[in-house]
């Protein structure tokens, strides 16, 4: 063993090939638009070979045909679809190295507001979903003992999530859910994390407000994100580089949950002033 003194000459992985996703098969689950087709595109990018699963079958067909994929058609609410989506990966990619399930959405209201069917819809579009992914895709990766999974949590899992209380709590236990499977799942090698976005200029979200969303992202960090910052951040948790990241929602939010409880967007005073302090010296603080 070298001395403590001594130069460090432990091995340099190829940083460069822990990028590499040749020869590995992926499923998204809502590739058809926004962050899932994103996804579908980063992930064909660095060679890996993707099944598009969607509701709709004109997006699944549509994403399919750009990456050079696979079409499925299902619903991620359902045991029997998300069962067949894991088996068809497998089936027609030869395995099954890694799933993204990007699918959630909220119903908006106050809490005083929100009606039990609104609570419940909520909950099985944002969270029930994972559950189901994680046990049919989690049975197969423990048998080969490799995977990785990733599911779209939110900051407002993370943050209070006025007027769609449902969509913070379920997104916030999808969080936990992640963690827990992350911990249950980590002696068979295979990983869990999240990916908290911020505001994102999703087709969906822009097209509800009547906007191109190209024109709500500019790529600046105080804009609203775009769903390929998601795709970038999910990729890095599918590749080797992050082989030891696990039980973790990364948040990729431009530094909005970052932010000071007060708004101070310049220093309150002159550079080099504290508060109270005056020629004579600064006053003690309490
Ligand atoms: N846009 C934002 O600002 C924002 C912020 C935080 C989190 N999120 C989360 O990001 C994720 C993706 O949002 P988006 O707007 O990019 O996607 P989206 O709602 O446009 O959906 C993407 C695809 O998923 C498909 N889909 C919907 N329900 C499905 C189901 N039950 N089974 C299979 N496919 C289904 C849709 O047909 C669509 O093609 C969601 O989980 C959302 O909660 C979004």
């Amino acid at each position: 063993m070298d001395s403590l003194e001594g130069l460090d000459t432990t091995s340099v992985p190829d940083y460069r090939a822990m990028m590499d996703l040749h020869g590995r098969g992926y499923l998204v689950v809502g590739a058809g638009r926004g962050m899932g087709r994103q996804t579908a595109h980063a992930i064909s990018a660095h060679g890996g070979r993707v099944v598009c699963a969607d509701i709709d079958p004109a997006r699944a067909e549509a994403v399919a045909k750009e990456v050079g994929g696979v079409p499925v058609v299902g619903d991620a609410r359902r045991a029997d679809d998300v069962q067949s989506m894991v088996e068809r990966t497998v089936t027609e990619l030869g395995s099954i190295d890694g799933v993204v399930d990007i699918v959630g959405m909220a119903r908006y209201g106050a809490i005083v507001d929100t009606s039990e069917e609104d609570w419940d819809w909520v909950q099985e579009t944002v969270v029930r979903h994972a559950f189901l992914v994680i046990r049919a895709a989690g049975r197969v990766m423990r048998q080969q003992r490799r995977g990785s999974l990733v599911f779209i949590a939110s900051m407002n899992g993370i943050s209070s999530a006025p007027f769609h209380a449902s969509y913070g709590v379920a997104k916030a236990g999808l969080s936990h859910l992640v963690k827990t499977a992350a911990w249950e799942l980590r002696p068979f090698e295979v990983r869990v994390n999240a990916v908290a976005p911020g505001s994102i200029a999703s087709p969906r979200v822009a097209f509800t407000r009547g906007v191109d969303p190209e024109e709500l992202a500019d790529g600046k960090l105080a804009s609203m994100g775009r769903t390929s910052d998601i795709a970038a951040a999910v990729l890095y948790l599918l590749t080797d580089l992050a082989g030891y990241v696990s039980g973790q929602t990364l948040a990729v939010d431009g530094a909005i949950l970052a932010k000071n409880p007060f708004d101070m967007d310049e220093p309150p005073l002159p550079a080099g002033k504290a508060m109270g302090e005056t020629t004579e010296g600064t006053h003690p603080t309490p």
